[in-house]
């Protein structure tokens, strides 16, 4: 009787084990996956982007400046980014009119390192907190309407025509296949997020230059990485064709409405 009764029992009692191991599996799974959490929680990501988080207080010191003494400290910059806040070299960024966040917190990258270059790391680390205001405040107020006394190198010549298409598309609609979120949903002029520079009036070398860095990964300062992700999505040519874009001001013709501020 017990001997018939066992295949019985045991068949009734299969569950049970299964589940059994099924819970204790899953325990330890929740158990390594807490395990690990605790650990990254404990030591640090590997390397920061940047030490700027938009916080009120951030956004407060970027906006405090006053425009007059940034004039007088702007001295010291024209020579390289010119005294209307425009570059005579393709490869220097235009300043003028690009948004105070932007501005200030490329100095702040600049200035802690996060951001490498070595004409601009020296001459950040120069600047106090209140000179970094000031010519923050300063250059965002700058005017972006052509001045043809200036040698300013922007706008360059436009793209061919099947650059511009590519870049255009690029720029309005992205490339939803391969995750490619268009241009305009952060630089504008549909759309700014806080800390994104404007590209509206920007040399055409210096986007490429920058998207390159971001590829490559030689400019990491972008917190979250949209950029480095972006750049390296894009094709060579894609990059190029995006540079001549903004470069030669087909960016201003489709932006009108908004100017970046
Ligand atoms: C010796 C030339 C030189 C001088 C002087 C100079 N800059 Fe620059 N600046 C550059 C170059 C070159 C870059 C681009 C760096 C790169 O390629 O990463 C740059 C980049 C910047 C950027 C980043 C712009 C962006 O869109 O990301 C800001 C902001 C800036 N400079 C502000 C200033 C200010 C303010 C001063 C004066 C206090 C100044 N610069 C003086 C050469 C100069
Ligand atoms: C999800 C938002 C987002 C999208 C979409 C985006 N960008 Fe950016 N981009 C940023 C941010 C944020 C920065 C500033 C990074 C930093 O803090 O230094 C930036 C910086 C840049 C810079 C450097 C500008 C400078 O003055 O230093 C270039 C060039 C650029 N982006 C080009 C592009 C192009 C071209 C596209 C479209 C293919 C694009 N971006 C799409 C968020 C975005």
């Amino acid at each position: 009787m017990l001997r018939n009764n066992r295949p019985a029992a045991s068949a009734a009692n299969l569950p049970r084990p299964k589940a059994a191991l099924t819970l204790g599996f899953t325990l330890l799974v929740t158990l390594a996956a807490c395990a690990l959490l605790l650990q990254a929680g404990d030591s640090p990501p590997d390397r920061v982007p940047s030490n700027v988080a938009w916080t009120p207080e951030t956004i407060a010191a970027a906006s405090s400046g006053d425009a007059f003494r940034g004039l007088l400290l702007a001295k010291r910059c024209g020579h390289c980014h010119g005294d209307e806040g425009f570059s005579a070299r393709a490869s220097t960024p235009n300043l003028a009119g690009l948004n105070k966040l932007a501005i200030w917190k490329q100095l702040e990258d600049f200035r802690t390192q996060k951001r490498l270059s070595h004409a601009m790391d020296p001459i950040a680390a120069s600047l106090s907190p209140r000179d970094e205001a000031d010519v923050v405040a300063y250059f965002s107020k700058l005017p972006v309407f052509t001045d043809p006394q200036d040698n300013r190198a922007f706008p360059q010549s436009r793209p061919d025509q099947g650059h511009a298409a590519i870049a255009t598309h690029l720029v309005s609609f992205g490339d939803g296949e391969r995750g490619i979120p268009p241009c305009q949903a952060c630089h504008g002029p549909v759309a700014y997020r806080p800390g994104v520079p404007s590209l509206m009036t920007q040399n055409t070398d210096y986007v490429l230059i920058q998207l390159e860095a971001f590829a490559n990964g030689t400019r990491t300062n972008d917190i979250n990485e949209p950029m480095r992700t972006i750049a390296a999505l894009l094709t060579e040519e894609e990059r190029k064709a995006l540079a001549e874009y903004y470069g030669s001001g087909l960016g201003l013709q489709s932006g009108s409405s908004t100017s970046p501020k």
